[in-house]
């Protein structure tokens, strides 16, 4: 099965993927984590992303084409993918329906108060990418990572200034796809907020009544 992850930043979009590539056994494609990876390992593109990144705004859209249409070619995406976090303009979800057309698209939905919640409380493992919330998912040694130990931090786009930004990105750019998906007959819509078992339970939901319609 091959989905989309739709909603704003911090809906919840790469927890749920996590969960849901384990479940399901599909590869989990973030492009926020292609992109923070290439910054990191200080690549070409990684150079030219990291100030674009951490100001919250796009990606153009050739670069981030290019890197799906890479990554859609590795072996493990030939029988179906989670993308999260892409496409996020209309140009990027045309892109997509030519080279791999998808299957279903689930729209998290979740209230601004509770995006900015999650960001600000949100910490990462840099060195395995799991994700934390000093609050909701917080880790058993504080400032540690469960899964391999390394040193949590904040994303740089986690700032107020660069939440303010990736939310209007979000509502001028992204917002527009679930019509466009909606007309197509491909989207689902869940409530993004409660527990991440409760979240899943609803996407899970969601799956079945897809399989059953088609
Ligand atoms: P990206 O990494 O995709 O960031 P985003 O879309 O802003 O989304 P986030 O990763 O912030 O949120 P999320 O929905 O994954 O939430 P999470 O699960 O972490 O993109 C980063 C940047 O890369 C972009 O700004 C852009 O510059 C560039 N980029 C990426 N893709 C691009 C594209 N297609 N085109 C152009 N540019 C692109 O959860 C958030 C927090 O909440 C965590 O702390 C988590 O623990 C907690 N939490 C999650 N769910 C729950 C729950 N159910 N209950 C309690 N806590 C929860
Ligand atoms: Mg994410």
């Amino acid at each position: 099965m091959k989905m989309v992850f739709l909603g704003p930043p911090g809906a919840g979009k790469g927890t749920l993927s996590d969960m849901a590539s384990a479940r399901l056994n599909l590869p989990h494609i973030s492009t926020g984590d292609l992109f923070r990876a290439a910054v990191k390992h200080e690549t070409e593109l990684g150079k030219k992303v990291k100030d674009i990144i951490a100001l919250g705004q796009l990606v153009p859209d050739d670069l981030t084409i290019a890197l799906v249409r890479e990554r859609l070619n590795h072996g493990d995406a030939s029988k179906g993918w989670i993308l999260d976090g892409f496409p996020r303009t209309t140009a990027q979800a045309e892109a997509l329906q030519e080279v791999d057309p998808v299957d279903l698209v689930v729209d998290f939905e979740v209230q601004d108060s509770l995006i900015l919640f999650r960001l600000t409380g949100r910490r990462l493992c840099p060195q395995c990418g799991k994700i934390y919330h000093l609050v909701t998912m917080p880790p058993a040694k504080e400032g540690l990572c469960d899964h391999c130990g390394g040193s949590l931090s904040s994303r740089p786009d986690d700032r107020e200034e660069a939440i303010r930004v990736r939310l209007l990105a979000y509502r001028e750019q992204t917002e527009p796809l679930i019509a466009w998906y909606g007309s197509r007959d491909l989207l689902v819509t869940i409530d993004g907020s409660g527990a991440p078992d409760l979240v899943y339970s609803r996407f899970e939901s969601a799956v079945i009544r897809y399989r059953q319609d088609r």
